[in-house]
């Protein structure tokens, strides 16, 4: 249960997981949500604006604020990933043309009023690169104090890179706006500290067929097939728009997961660092001094963490080092399931 009142700020490149876990916000009774903002990533921030749009009115979810942020990162060209997201972002899940338009307030006005309107209530869930994190931090140097809390997706401390050997795509997007963010930290109460959801648990979050099929006959819809030996690309013929969306944006990054020696699955690291924000997902933590490589043509984007106090700073993060996969696949089922029930 997530207390009545609950108030997030998302900042996402929408991105599957980043899809599934909105799915799952919306879908969570006691979330109330500030607004979204866009960040360039996955895929362009205009699509990844059209994508949020069209969740919502997928979910009959009216009056989020959908904004637009930086399109490019701090200083260094934008690379997207559409083999991994699709061309849209969402897999092969194609949506119709959203109802909704995108906020004119940029998404670093969004973050920068919500804090001074609301201190010490909103907690912040970033799914993305940290560009406009780190672009509203430069604005209100107070953001760090004035938001309750903040989560974060990134980086792979002790654990392979999954965009090159040593660094995860979050970071290694935008590696300045990261180390911008971590450095605006340092030696914050420990409350205040980003909680990060790095690849050494998200990669724990193994989404196969059989949960999806578990959502689908959970919410009424019967089976819903994602096999191996279907040819790629074969598009869900069910009814209930929900469990369509889901499954056809999941096949996409299970053939994804699949193309790379993973297996049939997909990791939805989104989704749980989305769990962690509402505090639905119980994790252990580890205090922790984390900064980005910025310089090494070799190691860029790589997320380093001294938990030991050799570098003598102060912590800046909280790293995840304990969750419960299953756990989250329950929290999964059961509430996308009542979401593709009403809304699907
Ligand atoms: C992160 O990168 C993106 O592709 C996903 O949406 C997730 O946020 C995992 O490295
Ligand atoms: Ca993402």
């Amino acid at each position: 249960m997530v207390p009545a009142g609950s108030r997030l700020l998302l900042d996402v490149d929408t991105g599957i997981d980043d899809a599934v876990a909105l799915m799952y916000l919306l879908a969570t009774p006691g979330v109330g949500i500030e607004a979204i903002t866009c960040t360039a990533g996955n895929v362009g921030a205009q699509q990844v604006a059209i994508n949020n749009l069209a969740l919502l009115d997928l979910c009959s979810y009216a009056g989020v604020e959908v904004a637009v942020g930086s399109e490019v990162p701090l200083e260094v060209p934008l690379v997207t990933t559409e083999e991994t997201h699709g061309d849209q972002g969402i897999g092969y899940a194609v949506l119709p043309t959203p109802r909704g338009h995108v906020s004119g307030r940029h998404a670093v006005d969004v973050w920068v009023e919500a804090v001074r309107s609301h201190p010490g209530q909103i907690t912040g869930l970033v799914t993305g690169p940290l560009t406009n994190l780190a672009l509203a931090i430069r604005a209100e140097p107070r953001l760090p104090l004035l938001l309750k809390g903040l989560v974060i997706m990134g980086g792979a401390f002790h654990h392979p890179g999954n965009t090159t050997p040593v660094a995860e795509w979050n970071t290694h997007v935008d590696p300045h706006a990261a180390k911008e963010v971590y450095a605006a930290y340092e030696g914050l109460p420990v409350e205040k500290l980003p909680v990060v959801c790095a690849l050494e648990t998200t990669e724990r979050i193994e989404c196969t067929p059989s949960h999806v099929d578990a959502v689908s006959r959970a919410a009424g819809a019967g089976p819903e097939l994602l096999a191996t030996d279907q040819p790629e690309g074969t598009r869900s013929a069910n009814g209930n728009a929900v469990i369509a969306c889901l499954s056809d944006a999941l096949r996409f990054y299970m053939e994804f997961h699949r193309l790379h020696d993973q297996g049939y699955i997909a990791h939805l690291h989104d989704l749980f660092a989305a769990m962690v924000a509402t505090g639905e997902a119980q994790v252990q933590e580890r205090l922790a001094t984390v900064d980005v490589e910025t310089d090494s043509a070799l190691t860029f984007g790589q997320t380093v963490a001294d938990v030991a106090g050799m570098w003598k700073r102060a912590p800046n993060a909280r790293i995840v080092t304990g969750n419960d996969p299953a756990a989250v696949f329950e929290l999964m089922v059961r509430r996308l399931a009542a979401l593709a029930r009403t809304h699907g």
